[in-house]
């Protein structure tokens, strides 16, 4: 059903350029930048993550990544987005429009991750805000998703600041850093005002 399928892209993505920030696919040339920017953000990063595996930022891992990156993109499964400031562009973190579902929702999960190095200086807010348009144009989502754990306050005050509602409570939503953590459930959709 041409309407509910949307945008397909099988090939590379078009870079997104915001006013501060350029979003691009992830590409096998920014293995080393990227390994470095998190190496550096460990520390700052895992309590809100994921477990890393233990060859996580190994090239080996990152051209599987980069594999899987491709397939879900093909398959309209995912949008995952390396973020680089627009003044010299450095790599500075990513986002991803991931768990898209078609059909009747129309809907995706946003996660995002910023490097240590560039954190509390509006990056991750102009990117969320750069990639809005893309999910609901573009891609013509209805609804974008979002979920953080209940202290994390900047990515409560980033959501509240780019226009996400908060929506409800779930339970040991995800498995956080090796425990599955109860989270703050959040969600703009393609109507809502831009604040
Ligand atoms: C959440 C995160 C992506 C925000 O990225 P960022 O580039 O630092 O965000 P911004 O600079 O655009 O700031 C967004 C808001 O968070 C606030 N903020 C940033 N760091 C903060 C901190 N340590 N404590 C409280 N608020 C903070 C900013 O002040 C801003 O709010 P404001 O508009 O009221 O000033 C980043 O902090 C991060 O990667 N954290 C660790 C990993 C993580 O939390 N991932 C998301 C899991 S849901």
């Amino acid at each position: 059903m041409a309407f509910f399928r949307s945008v397909g892209f099988s090939e590379q993505l078009p870079a997104i350029a915001g006013e501060t920030v350029m979003l691009r696919a992830p590409q096998m040339a920014d293995h080393a930048e990227w390994s470095a920017l998190r190496a550096a953000s460990r520390d700052f990063l895992t309590p809100w993550e994921p477990t890393w595996p233990a060859d996580d930022l190994t090239r080996a891992a990152f051209r599987r990544r980069i594999r899987r990156y491709a397939e879900d993109q093909r398959g309209d499964l995912a949008y995952p987005f390396f973020i680089f400031r627009k003044s010299d562009g450095v790599l500075v973190g990513g986002l991803t429009l991931a768990n898209i579902r078609r059909g009747c929702a129309q809907a995706a999960s946003l996660g995002y991750w910023m490097g240590a190095p560039y954190a509390g200086q509006g990056y991750m807010t102009a990117a969320v805000t750069t990639v809005l348009p893309f999910a609901f144009g573009t891609l013509r989502l209805h609804r974008v998703e979002a979920a953080c754990i209940p202290g994390n306050d900047a990515s409560i005050r980033l959501l509240e600041h780019t226009g996400f509602q908060r929506e409800g409570f779930a339970r040991q939503y995800l498995c956080i850093n090796g425990v599955w953590q109860d989270h703050l459930l959040f969600a703009r959709l393609r109507d809502d005002p831009s604040p």
